[in-house]
């Protein structure tokens, strides 16, 4: 039960409070609230949510009242749960260095919620619990509902809050936000969509994609648009192709329960790599609030063409991860990984070249690749530019590549040529380089960060419903074509790639005879 007003986090000391959320406490402070985190007990809550939380509510950004519920299935009291929450805070790295004290008192925030998401109880021990805050809350009965569980509870807990009328915004705001992946086609996304729109207004709707949270992808937006020397280049008139790579050197990680339903196109190709395309491509808004740039974002994945199921074979390459080396280790392939079948499709990898048909961009692909077990964990957008028109000078002429490093070693790089020192009129490719770590702090988590906008009600970095759609009609000729149940299915030839490489050949093959991959 929640008894006492909750204190305001610990002013910060020591090391000082992030110096990234500086002058957020006067701009961006929310109302009281409570936070009801459902799958609390889960993998997402326990490594991310909670350490986000904390680092909000340590640096005093989460209101002079605040109290979080977790809500599980799983039977626990408050205290096991408290003790589980704080345990979950000790062993985690993305925990801010606790200051004294600070874990004992988050702690007497917490409370615990149990019970079958399907029926009504749990919903109406949660609605006493919020009439409870009231009090503790200055009259009001603010409540974010954060769904971090498996998708096929999306809907269920979406119309278990709907019944008891916990949607109902008239003593408080009443928000949700949804985990990915929101559907696992476009069929089922509308469905969902409409699912929660029964009881939600888009409005109240936060659909989360942690990659908006990231700094280095609004400072996309902000690069772009703040400074007057890149737009003017960022078209089809100076631009050659466009290359987003998402690498990761991790494999499954014991995930194959829900990796074999999603493969790479519905766990990041079809969302969080659609965004980046999205941001990439789409024009200045006329506004930087969350209406206006979403309407840009839509506007330019219209754009994207559809690609019929008879030319995926041209346009998109799928792979699967067999045996390799990584960092000197032999790791498994994926159809070794535990539980995972030993005849398994599914891909880890994927590379797909796509078409805008528009002003700006009518020509200019977009290569985009995402992999498991690639040699090194790295997200970049790189914008490549034309060749100079004219060879004035000896050897063949490099294209500049403007960069965007998102992880890890986040930063910017202009890679041009220069003239070799000596009588020769030589050129060398050289970089010049921004890196984050210049501003003295650490990146802050995407999900502090999109937490704190849900809760003061800002849905910029969230997509909107159409955005979704629009992300999934892109993927699904993909998805189609390489369903086993399709026409055009041959099933491919995995393992295609060693764990410790870049991914199987046709990738490269991909870009054509004139282009290839950075090598990263
Ligand atoms: C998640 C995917 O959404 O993003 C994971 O489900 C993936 O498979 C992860 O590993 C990557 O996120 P990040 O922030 O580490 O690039």
């Amino acid at each position: 039960m929640i008894s006492a007003l909750t204190t305001l986090g610990g002013e910060a000391s020591g090391d000082g409070p992030n110096p990234f959320r500086a002058g957020m406490r006067r701009s961006r402070a929310p109302e009281p609230a409570t936070l009801v985190i459902f799958g609390a007990t889960g993998d997402l809550s326990r490594r991310k949510l909670l350490p986000a939380v904390f680092g909000l509510w340590q640096d005093g950004l989460l209101g002079s009242a605040f109290n979080i519920v977790g809500v599980g299935r799983q039977e626990m009291s408050d205290e096991q749960f408290k003790d589980y929450a704080i345990e979950a805070l000790r062993t985690s790295k993305e925990t801010d260095a606790p200051q004294p004290g600070s874990l004992e008192k988050f702690r007497e925030l917490l409370y615990y919620e149990f019970g079958d998401f399907a029926a009504d109880d749990v919903y109406g021990r949660l609605k006493t619990q919020l009439d409870e805050a009231e009090d503790a809350h200055g009259g009001r009965k603010n409540a974010l509902f954060y769904l971090s569980t498996p998708p096929s509870l999306f809907e269920p807990i979406s119309n278990g809050l709907g019944r008891l009328g916990l949607q109902d915004e008239s003593e408080g705001w009443r928000r949700i936000i949804i985990e990915k992946p929101f559907g696992r086609d476009l069929a089922s996304a509308r469905h969902l969509n409409d699912a929660i729109h029964a009881v939600w207004n888009e409005s109240q709707v936060y659909r989360i994609d942690h990659y908006l949270g990231k700094e280095t992808v609004q400072n996309l937006m902000a690069i772009r648009f703040g400074n007057a020397i890149f737009e003017p280049l960022w078209n089809r008139s100076f631009v050659d192709h466009i290359q987003i790579t998402n690498a990761e050197d991790l494999g499954l990680e014991g995930r194959a329960g829900y990796y074999e339903e999603a493969g790479v196109v519905r766990d990041m190709l079809q969302n969080h790599l659609m965004q980046v395309v999205a941001i990439t491509a789409m024009e200045p808004p006329a506004a930087f609030d969350a209406d206006s740039i979403r309407d840009e974002k839509v506007k330019a994945l219209r754009a994207i063409r559809r690609i019929p199921l008879e030319r995926v074979p041209e346009v998109a390459v799928r792979g699967q991860y067999g045996p390799g080396t990584l960092d000197g280790e032999h790791v498994p392939g994926y159809r070794e990984e535990p539980n995972v079948g030993p005849g398994s499709s599914t891909p880890t990898y994927v590379a797909v070249k796509y078409e805008i048909d528009n002003w700006r961009w009518q020509g200019v692909p977009f290569y985009v690749r995402s992999g498991k077990r690639l040699p090194k964990k790295t997200t970049e957008i790189a914008v490549v530019f034309k060749r100079p028109p004219l060879g004035l000078f000896p050897g063949g002429l490099e294209r500049n590549v403007l960069a965007f490093r998102i992880q890890p070693d986040e930063g910017v790089s202009l890679k041009f040529s220069s003239k070799t020192p000596g009588q020769e009129n030589v050129l060398r490719e050289v970089i010049m380089d921004f890196r984050y770590d210049a501003f003295g702090a650490q990146l802050e988590s995407p999900y502090s960060r999109l937490i704190l906008d849900a809760m003061v009600g800002d849905a910029t970095l969230f997509p909107r419903e159409d955005e979704v759609d629009q992300a999934w009609q892109i993927v699904s000729g993909i998805l189609e074509a390489w369903d086993s149940a399709s026409p055009h299915h041959t099933q491919p030839d995995f393992p295609n790639y060693q764990a410790g490489t870049w991914g199987p050949k046709e990738a490269e093959e991909l870009l054509g005879p004139d282009r290839r991959w950075r090598r990263l």
